[in-house]
This record gives structure tokens, sequence and C-alpha cells, in this order.
């Protein structure tokens, strides 16, 4: 197996880039080595702080989040970071080529369950000037890479530069990522779905139309039984289906007026729709494509509909 940096190297990834990717999974690594000494490394539990977004901190947001902003920092090349756990951007080399957009802990909800999280993270290129927030307002077609690493059952990383969507496992007594699979090829078609069920009846009439239909199983109109899967960390969810296929989706609801949406677009919808389109598959909110999206604020939330690409346009020709 080869390792990351051999597999950067083949790609003749851009070196300061490789750089930047061999030390966010080393970053990785060590959260991951928190999560798994758990209780153990005192990371469990809520933190007595609310993030921008309203959400209650647990410690290992906290925790994730300032590991990834301090190890940054070292590397002259990244001239900004954006966090979901940071209000504002976050100034640290104004020379620096890179711009890095991070979900320091995606599925916090499962932390204290002992259940999937992850870490998802996006790089832009940084343009001329003083930092701020509008020099991370790049659609994700802009992205030089993204990238997300599961701590579960073994520690994974999913990352793309571009030229697909490569798999690596972390080898604990090397503390490095090798490569699993080079080009990881979403299949087209699929039976299962995820969505939090308990939304339905917050959705908006597409969403409930095509879930309707799909439901109804052999018998109904798409004359095949689905399953769903739900693990309420979006990098769970994706992994599952770069795995083997499927169809994710967050979509629109009413449940809270002002807040329509759930996921982020800079830190989860555009990093994972980069890695679902190297992989053959598709991401849209529904109405365009998630790496068109001009954004309008580092802390924009968007509809998500991603995975295999017949069952993602099925459901997208409910919204046309
Ligand atoms: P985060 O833990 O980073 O705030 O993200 C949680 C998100 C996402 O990972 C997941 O798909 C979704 O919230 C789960 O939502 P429900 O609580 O509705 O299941
Ligand atoms: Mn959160
Ligand atoms: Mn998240
Ligand atoms: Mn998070």
């Amino acid at each position: 197996m080869q390792s990351l940096q051999t597999a950067l190297q083949n790609q003749q990834t851009d070196p300061e880039l490789s750089q930047l990717l061999e030390l966010l999974a080393d970053i990785c690594c060590e959260i991951s080595n928190d999560v798994r000494r758990g209780a153990l490394a005192g990371v469990l539990g809520v933190a007595s702080s609310e993030n921008v977004q309203g959400e209650t901190q647990k410690k290992l947001d906290i925790i994730a989040n300032d590991l990834i902003k301090r190890r940054l920092a070292e590397l002259p090349s990244v001239k900004g970071i954006a966090s979901e756990e940071e209000d504002d951007v976050v100034s640290l080399h104004s020379d620096g080529r890179f711009l890095v957009s991070f979900d320091p802990l995606d599925g916090s909800s499962n932390i204290d369950i002992n259940s999937l999280v992850g870490t998802i993270f996006s790089v832009l290129p940084a343009p001329e000037g003083t930092l701020t927030q509008a020099s991370f307002l790049q659609s994700g077609r802009n992205q030089l890479a993204a990238g997300y690493a599961l701590y579960g059952p073994s520690t994974l990383m999913a990352l793309s530069t571009g030229q697909g969507t490569q798999m690596y496992t972390l080898d604990p007594n090397s503390q490095t990522f090798l490569q699993l699979e080079a080009q990881v090829q979403i299949p087209a078609t699929t039976q299962e779905f995820a969505i939090n069920m308990s939304n339905q009846r917050f959705w908006q009439a597409p969403m409930q139309g095509y879930i309707n239909d799909l439901l109804e199983g052999a018998n109904g109109v798409r004359e095949k039984n689905f399953n769903m899967r739900w693990i309420a960390a979006m990098v769970g969810d994706v992994h599952r289906v770069l795995s083997r296929g499927g169809i994710f989706t967050y979509p629109a609801d009413h449940k809270n007026p002002d807040k329509p949406f759930k996921l982020r677009l800079m830190y989860e919808a555009n990093p994972m729709a980069m890695l679902v389109e190297q992989a053959n598959g598709l991401a849209s909110t529904g109405y365009e494509n998630i790496l068109d999206i001009e954004p309008s604020g580092i802390h924009q939330r968007v509809a998500v509909i991603l995975g295999s690409r017949d069952e993602v346009s099925h459901c997208l020709s409910y919204h046309a």
C-alpha cells in the first residue's frame, strides 16, 4: 500500500499543497487518538459555550477546533481559516497561498454515545490582499482539495485534489495513512436512502413526493424496495455513499422558520460535493449543483442531495 505522501507525489500535486494535506492528515491522526482515548483523555461531554450557529459545543468540538487552528498556524502557506466553531475568519500568514475551511468535528451528537464522528476540510486558493470573510466566498469549483477523516472502527480518510477521490486508512503503528483505493466509484443506482424521517412533515412538496414514492417500494412507481440508514453524522453517511452507493439528503424544512437548511456550505456541503462528484456521483441543492453556488457567508447553510448519479437525478426530477 502506498502512503499518502507517495500518492500525492505520484499525482504530481503542488508540493506546498501536498505539505498542507499531509499536515491535515497528521492533525486528523492526532484527533483520532483523542477520540479513541475518549473518557481517558477527558474529551467527552459538553462545554459550557455556544458556537455562532447557536449550538451547544461539545468539549471535543473545541479541542478539535483549537488543535487544527494551532497546527495549521505552523504552515506559512496557510493565509487563513474558517471553522464551524469560529465566529469569524482567523488570519494566519499574510503571504499564504491557501485558505482552509473545516468542520473540526462532524456528528457532535454522536460523541457521547461512542458512535461515528469525523473531520471535514476544504482548501481554497487565497486571493491577494487583506484576509476577510469575502476572501472565502468562492464557489466550490475553486476548491484545490477536499477531504474528511472518519473516526470509526478504523480511522479512514477520503481525499480529492481534483484527480478522482482516494480512500486511505490510518495505520495505528506507523501513525500514517495508507491508500486503500485509488479511484472511488459510487455506483450509479442504489436502493438505499438517508434522510432524517422525523422531519417529514416539515419538508417541501418535492421531497415529500420523492420520499413517498420511494417508500411505496416494489409495488409502487419505483418498482423496487429501499432500505434506510441514518448515522446523524454527515461524514458517516457520505462515507457509506462512497463505499456502496446511496442517496443522502438534508433537505429544506420549515421546522425552524429562520433556519430552513441544516448543513453548512463552506465546510460540509462543498467538500463533500467535491468528493462525491470526483467519485462519479452528483451533489445538488435540488435546484443547482452545490459546487456552482456563489457563497454569501462563511456559515451559510444549504439544502443537500447527494450520492448515486441516477438516484439523485431521479430525486431532482421532482424539483424541476
Ligand atoms: P455538526 O455535528 O458538525 O454540527 O454537524 C451535524 C450535522 C450533520 O453531520 C448531520 O448530517 C446532521 O447534523 C444530523 O442532523 P440530525 O440531528 O437532524 O439527525
Ligand atoms: Mn455543530
Ligand atoms: Mn458537521
Ligand atoms: Mn461540527
